[in-house]
């Protein structure tokens, strides 16, 4: 059973209701988080990494919806849940946050509060979601933290956010993360505010705690580098839609779409401001209410087919396996 997908993406879509219109976020979007591996997420500014996230844990945007597609908790078990079918304020999908799906913010302080003290917040978190009292609450919330790495933990539990460094603070919101016992954890950039050393320390904590808990870990990021270091399974987005999804190995050293193969040249760029253009490849990631016809990377692709690529798009990478969304990989096969 070393291949069960814990959580399944299929075939998700998202809609945000706009002044200009409604807007296409997420075009078919499928993906598997599995036990004690690691799912890369990696694409421009804009490609629909944190929607997805987001989409997963019901917590879109007021004006958001899912309009199409299952998220599918458990899938093939007796307990499988389609979690688009539930009432995102409903107790299962609060339980499903948290005790089953962890999240970790780019900037810890979206999920840490200012007033309160790191314990107590750590404290609320277990005692959310099976209350073992105040004093073990306390206990465990200890441990969170020295499993997070922090030093001191009996000492730091009583400090507030603001006391501790960028850092540390990313350790608490991924000790709070932790903090419902999740076995799936979903990381949004987790990194990208740190300086290299901090950042490189906190991946190696992240895949430390992915191994030793057997965690199914969504990681999301901009960076090839960070894709090269941590993931196992990568699935490569560009506006809305997995354009490739594939083992890393493959991703890296046989890459099948022309826009995975323009993010690995342009590695060194990819620390970049949303929208910047990629050092090898022309343009910018169109606004999704600008989205192209047909393939949506074609006004960008080094390897358009004029006539095709442009008139309708090419058909997603089937669900559950590895390949890429490209006419001509369709034309290779
Ligand atoms: N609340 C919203 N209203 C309208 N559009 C939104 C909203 N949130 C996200 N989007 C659209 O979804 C697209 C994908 O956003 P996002 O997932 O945040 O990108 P990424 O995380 O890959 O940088 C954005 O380009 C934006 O147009
Ligand atoms: S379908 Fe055409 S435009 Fe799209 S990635 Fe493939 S070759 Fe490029
Ligand atoms: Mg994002």
């Amino acid at each position: 059973m070393a291949d069960h997908s814990l959580l399944s993406v299929r075939e998700l879509a998202v809609e945000f209701r706009a002044d200009t219109g409604t807007v296409r976020a997420l075009d078919s979007v499928s993906l598997d988080l599995r036990p004690g591996r690691v799912l890369g997420v990696v694409g421009e500014s804009g490609c629909g990494k944190s929607v997805t996230a987001r989409a997963i844990l019901r917590i879109l945007d007021r004006n958001g919806a899912i309009v199409a597609g299952k998220i599918l908790l458990d899938p093939g078990t007796p307990t499988e849940t389609d979690l688009t079918a539930l009432n995102p304020e409903s107790q299962a999908m609060r339980g499903v946050r948290g005790a089953r799906v962890g999240l970790i913010f780019q900037e810890p302080m979206s999920a840490l509060s200012m007033q309160y003290t790191v314990g107590n917040q750590l404290i609320e978190a277990i005692r959310a979601h099976n209350d073992p009292g105040k004093t073990v609450a306390r206990q465990r919330a200890i441990e969170l933290l020295r499993d997070a790495g922090i030093p001191r933990p009996e000492t730091r539990v009583d400090a507030y956010p603001f006391q501790l460094s960028g850092g540390l603070r990313q350790r608490v919101g991924i000790a709070l993360a932790l903090a419902g016992d999740p076995d799936i954890l979903i990381a949004d950039e987790p990194t990208t505010a740190l300086d290299v050393t901090t950042q490189a320390q906190i991946l190696t904590l992240l895949r430390r705690l992915q191994q030793d808990k057997h965690i199914a870990l969504m990681l999301i990021t901009h960076d090839m580098g960070v894709i090269a270091q941590m993931a196992d399974d990568v699935a490569v987005m560009y506006l809305g839609r997995v354009v490739e999804y594939a083992p890393v190995q493959e991703v890296f050293h046989a890459p099948r779409h022309p826009y995975t193969r323009a993010l690995l040249r342009s590695v060194p760029d990819l620390r970049a401001t949303p929208r910047q253009r990629l050092a090898t490849i022309g343009g910018a990631v169109p606004q999704p209410n600008a989205r192209p016809s047909g393939c949506p990377f074609h006004p960008r692709c080094p390897e358009v087919i004029p006539g095709r690529c442009d008139v309708s798009p090419p058909a997603p990478v089937p669900p559950g396996e590895a390949g890429a969304s490209c006419f001509r990989l369709e034309d290779a096969a």
